[in-house]
């Protein structure tokens, strides 16, 4: 879509480089992640920014890049951390290995006021996590700031070139977007990023796209793909919304979710195949198998029920089209197969018949562009729901009667989350089934049962998670609740887990 005078952010491999993009986005421009593998292959970029990485630019293999093609471009560049030191050696300093790693809060005390530092306290808290240092700085380069032991944690080698050894991109970085903004003010004429110009040119887009064609697109009530069908149908397309009902809803969702479409006015058609999925998953206990066995069912279910469809939209987000691609590229070991990248859909990619608007962006700037469109707020603050539904909150096989428990314990404790004020305050909150059964007494006697775990976390964008401290309150209701009404429970628990090394949905 963009690539003229985009900010390009190259990834060395941190684990914060996906929100570098972000920041540079709430900055007001367009900015776009590329695997160093394909530098430099990233369009006309009007600023370069190196972001950090988890390599010692000491090792054989340390990710490396074409220095004069870096240069060539004759725009601004920041490297950060890894960035900063692949950078020092290029320009002709060096760079001290160390085993030891210094990680979390540091002062930066700035040299000059000017520049990237303009406007910016001296001290300022900054955040960092690195091992190497740099040691011997290039003839010309200028330390510009150092940290509370003196050492140099910032560069400037030219008037547009920048080093800095902490995370600007990070909140604890207390004034990171500040600096981040001082840096992209070297730059001339970048993209602007503003929701309004995005949905017009994701609607051009469309149109040019799609023609006459007829698209299907599948609808489950979550923001992205609500956002999708919003969007297709105020693109004029020839679409065709299909929510299929595979079962593995909440408690009372097809319901809510034609009435949340008729509220838009935008028509879907329900496909109930519950059936057909747990026949499907009947006995089958592996978490890959699962959703491979849903992804696939899915789109044969589109394809039975619009036999015309010409093409399949779907609503990938940015996070999704990188973590493959850097998946795909540094051969990371493989989490989850996403319902959304199985074989059948990656035979239609290559045969040009996926179309995803909403790839270029992360997950609140769907919220955005849906509140763009019109599409009301209660839908857009419904917590993400994953694509294989209650499959990944049931452990083990799946059937009706777990489900069944699922939902009922689920239903109670989102309710007592409204009740409360608090399902806004949660990024995500649902209950999951512990297929395990142990003792306990209901009324006067023994009973064999399993224990549901409830869990609710805050996120920025499910890259990473914390568990909430929910008021004690909501949980002795919740469990009083489940504990009374729900057959088949007789343990109710709270998921204290953060992600990583625990993901947020259970499989
Ligand atoms: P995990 O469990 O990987 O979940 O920490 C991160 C976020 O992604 C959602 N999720 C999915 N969403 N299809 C989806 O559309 C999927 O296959 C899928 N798996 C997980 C999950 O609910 C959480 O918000």
């Amino acid at each position: 879509m963009h690539d003229q005078q985009h900010v390009a952010v190259l990834d060395f491999g941190s684990q914060y480089t996906q929100l570098i993009v972000r920041r540079v986005r709430e900055l007001g421009y367009f900015a776009k992640l590329y695997a160093i593998e394909d530098f430099p292959n990233i369009g006309q970029p009007g600023a370069i920014i190196l972001s950090g990485g988890p390599s010692s630019t000491s090792e054989p293999d340390a990710p490396d890049l074409d220095f004069a093609a870096l240069m060539a471009f004759g725009v601004p560049v920041l490297g950060v951390c890894y960035g900063m030191q692949l950078l020092n050696i290029k320009f002709g300093g060096s760079v001290e290995a160390s085993d030891r790693r210094e990680y979390g809060p540091a002062s930066l005390f700035t040299d000059e006021a000017t520049g990237l530092y303009e406007g910016i306290n001296s001290p300022s808290q900054v955040w960092m996590s690195h091992s190497d240092t740099v040691k011997v700085i290039p003839d010309g380069a200028k330390v510009i700031a150092r940290n509370q032991h003196g050492t140099p944690v910032s560069l400037k080698w030219n008037e547009t070139c920048f080093g800095i050894q902490f995370h600007p991109e990070v909140t604890h970085s207390h004034e990171g977007l500040q600096i981040l903004n001082n840096f992209l003010s070297h730059a001339k004429d970048l993209q602007p990023f503003h929701i309004d110009d995005f949905k017009r040119e994701i609607i051009d887009g469309i149109r040019a796209t799609v023609g006459d064609r007829q698209i299907v697109c599948g609808v489950s009530g979550g923001v992205d793909s609500t956002v999708l069908a919003v969007l297709l149908h105020a693109a004029g397309a020839n679409v065709r919304a299909i929510f299929v009902d595979h079962g593995l809803m909440r408690k009372d969702e097809g319901i809510e979710v034609r009435k949340n479409f008729a509220r838009m006015g935008v028509p879907i058609e329900t496909v109930d195949c519950a059936e057909r999925f747990l026949t499907a998953l009947d006995g089958v206990d592996d978490p890959e198998k699962k959703r491979v066995i849903i992804g696939n069912l899915f789109i044969d279910v589109f394809w039975d029920s619009v036999g015309d469809a010409e093409m399949l939209a779907q609503g990938t987000l940015y996070p999704d089209v990188i973590e493959s691609a850097s998946n795909a590229k540094s051969k990371a070991s493989k989490i989850k197969t996403h319902h959304n990248r199985v074989d059948r859909i990656l035979e239609l990619q290559a045969q040009g018949k996926v179309l995803e608007p909403l790839a270029e962006l992360f997950k609140d700037e769907v919220r955005e562009l849906g509140i763009a469109l019109g599409i009301p707020r209660d839908i857009l603050q419904r917590h993400p729901f994953p694509g294989p539904g209650l499959a990944v909150r049931c452990p083990g096989v799946v059937n009706e009667e777990r489900l069944h428990i699922i939902r009922e314990c689920d239903a109670i404790f989102i309710g007592k989350l409204k009740e409360h004020g608090w399902y806004d305050k949660v990024w995500q909150a649902y209950a999951g089934l512990v297929p395990v059964k142990t003792v306990g007494v209901k009324g006067d006697e023994r009973s064999y049962e399993w224990a549901i775990s409830l869990r609710a976390v805050i996120s920025e964008d499910a890259m990473t998670a914390d568990w909430v401290e929910l008021p004690y309150q909501i949980l002795r209701e919740t469990s009083h609740r489940i504990l009374n009404e729900v057959k088949g429970i007789n343990r109710v628990l709270y998921d204290v887990s953060t992600k990583p090394p625990a993901s947020i949905e259970w499989e």
